[in-house]
């Protein structure tokens, strides 16, 4: 994918904050330090864009990012990074945890045409897979990505991907996209399976 521009527009912290423009919008969903926004900056080529945290799970807001492309089917659309979910301790729920506020983002935003959940490819834990149903069967069938496959060594890799793609029951049509922001692996894969999503829609 060609990016024009990429550029941050605004954190978020109430729907009333949300930007009015009537673009496509492509949401980033996983647990803390998963790397939602290390993904954000490697799929626009930058380094810091978004702010890779030290200190996880704290914050509770949306960051919208613009971004220009030059294709001409897509033109300009939001990623949209979202706080991670499972520190929260004391909730069980997902309502809990991620709050109404995302949980609307999620189920009754009219513009977000695709949302990317994030999994550790070393393993899925408990808060992926309740998610990855919750998403589901609440708001759409999201795109799932594996991330920081270069932590994985060869051998390991393969079984580790099969058993997330079998666990989550994903196939050819519905793929696990292995990725890695520090090698930038998966990029080209991952934009094909935005630019499905956004291009199809639009
Ligand atoms: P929250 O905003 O707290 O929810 O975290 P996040 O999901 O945005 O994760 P972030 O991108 O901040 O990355 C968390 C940590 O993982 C950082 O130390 C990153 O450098 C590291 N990291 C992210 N992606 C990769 C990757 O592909 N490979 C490796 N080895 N490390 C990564
Ligand atoms: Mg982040």
């Amino acid at each position: 994918m060609k990016i024009v521009a990429a550029d941050f527009i605004k954190s978020c912290q109430a729907r009333e904050q949300f930007p009015h423009h009537d673009l496509s919008e492509v949401a980033f969903v996983g647990r803390s330090n998963v790397g939602k926004s290390s993904l954000i900056n490697s799929l626009l080529y930058r380094r810091r864009l978004a702010k890779v945290s030290g200190t996880p799970g704290k914050t509770r807001i949306l960051n919208f990012f613009l971004v220009h492309t030059a294709d001409p089917r897509l033109r300009s659309f939001y990623l949209v990074d979202l706080p991670g979910y499972g520190y929260a301790r004391v909730s069980k729920s997902l309502r809990a945890q991620w709050g109404p506020m995302i949980e609307g983002y999620l189920t009754g935003r009219p513009c977000l045409r695709a949302i990317l959940l994030l999994v550790d490819a070393r393993g899925l834990e408990r808060p992926d897979w309740t998610t990855f149903e919750w998403l589901n069967e609440a708001a759409r069938p999201p795109i799932v990505v594996a991330t920081k496959v270069d932590k994985l060594s060869h051998g390991e890799r393969r079984n580790r991907l099969a058993a997330i793609a079998e666990t989550l029951s994903l196939s050819a049509d519905r793929p696990l996209i292995p990725y890695s922001s520090i090698t930038h692996e998966g990029r080209d894969e991952l934009w094909r399976e935005i630019r499905a999503m956004l291009g199809s829609m639009t």
